[in-house]
């Protein structure tokens, strides 16, 4: 049966397991100087990016290529966003009719994640979310394998969101309950991560028996935090909010001040890109507290073991 990664949540306890160790041995792989090998040799990579990216086209352009595989890179404007249809040129099902014929696995960042669910539906290829409206479940691989470089032991660690309720946080949220992580996340009335989430954070929580906090006071969160993680207060196709949103998310920047309610050895994340002087300070993202720069880098050795996973296993 082909694997998808639409959600964190379409991976099991033991996928989350292989996955680490495998990105983990390409880690000292790449540490070595092991920087190609022909694992995914004549392997193609379609990716459907309707949003910007720096990381995530990097971190699977890179993958791909060291790999043996070739990434092909399809930007909305070539081929979505041309013609009357709100879609584009042609359905999103016909895309993925055409590309599964070219290539081997799917990676798409959109802006509604039923395009998502449409395409993994659709093709008989692996489809890999590489963020949409409501979840990022690269990026929250990647944050476990940086959680894991930092903190050796992660079960029983309090992480703590400071901020949107977001794609980021939903699946940030995912991951830490389901590694035995506490989660806490404190954000603006009417901002919390959507309710139908909440309630599968609360499932997870009682399946894995560690706690969750949906809070609005940012301290509150991070009391006795080990990980203290945020993100853009305005996520993309929410530009037209910035204004409202720079007010209302003023109380929920990290800075020193919050930084000091968690633990003394807390680690500082966020998925980048950082917005400086809005949802965090130059002396926390700077600080020796911050592995944000780690985090990204995980995200390369992460989509490597992805990428082998759903081809080759
Ligand atoms: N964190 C992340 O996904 O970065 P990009 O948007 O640059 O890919
Ligand atoms: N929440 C942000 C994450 C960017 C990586 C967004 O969706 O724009």
């Amino acid at each position: 049966m082909k694997r998808d990664l639409t959600t964190y949540l379409d991976l099991s306890l033991s996928d989350v397991e292989d996955l680490m160790q495998l990105a983990e041995a390409f880690q000292q792989k790449h540490r070595r100087g092991e920087r190609k090998e022909s694992t995914l040799d004549g392997r193609v990579v379609a990716m459907i990016f309707e949003k910007p990216s720096l990381r995530t086209k990097v971190a699977f352009e890179v993958a791909a290529a060291s790999l043996g595989a070739t990434p092909v890179f399809l930007s909305s404007s070539q081929i979505m966003a041309s013609g009357n249809d709100q879609r584009g040129r042609e359905s999103i099902q016909d895309i993925g009719k055409n590309l599964e014929r070219f290539a081997d696995i799917l990676v798409a960042r959109v802006y509604h994640h039923e395009i998502i669910r449409e395409l993994a539906d659709t093709v008989s290829k692996p489809v890999i979310n590489a963020l949409c409206d409501r979840y990022h479940p690269t990026q929250a691989l990647a944050d476990l394998m940086a959680i894991r470089w930092h903190k050796k032991e992660t079960r029983g660690l309090r992480v703590a969101f400071v901020g949107d309720g977001n794609n980021v946080a939903t699946s940030l949220m995912h991951m830490s309950l389901m590694a035995g992580m506490e989660f806490a996340i404190a954000s603006p009335k009417g901002y919390a991560i959507p309710v139908e989430e909440q309630a599968s954070g609360r499932q997870l929580a009682r399946t894995h028996n560690t706690k969750i906090s949906f809070l609005h006071e940012p301290a509150e969160a991070v009391a006795g935090a080990d990980v203290v993680y945020t993100d853009t207060f305005v996520s993309m196709g929410q530009e037209a909010e910035k204004e409202t949103r720079a007010t209302l998310f003023a109380p929920y920047q990290v800075n020193p001040t919050l930084m000091k309610a968690a633990k003394d050895d807390a680690i500082f994340m966020h998925c980048l890109p950082a917005h400086r002087g809005e949802e965090v300070t130059n002396n926390v993202i700077d600080s020796s507290q911050s592995i944000v720069f780690d985090q990204a880098e995980c995200r390369l050795h992460v989509v490597k073991a992805l990428l082998v996973t759903f081809l080759t296993k």
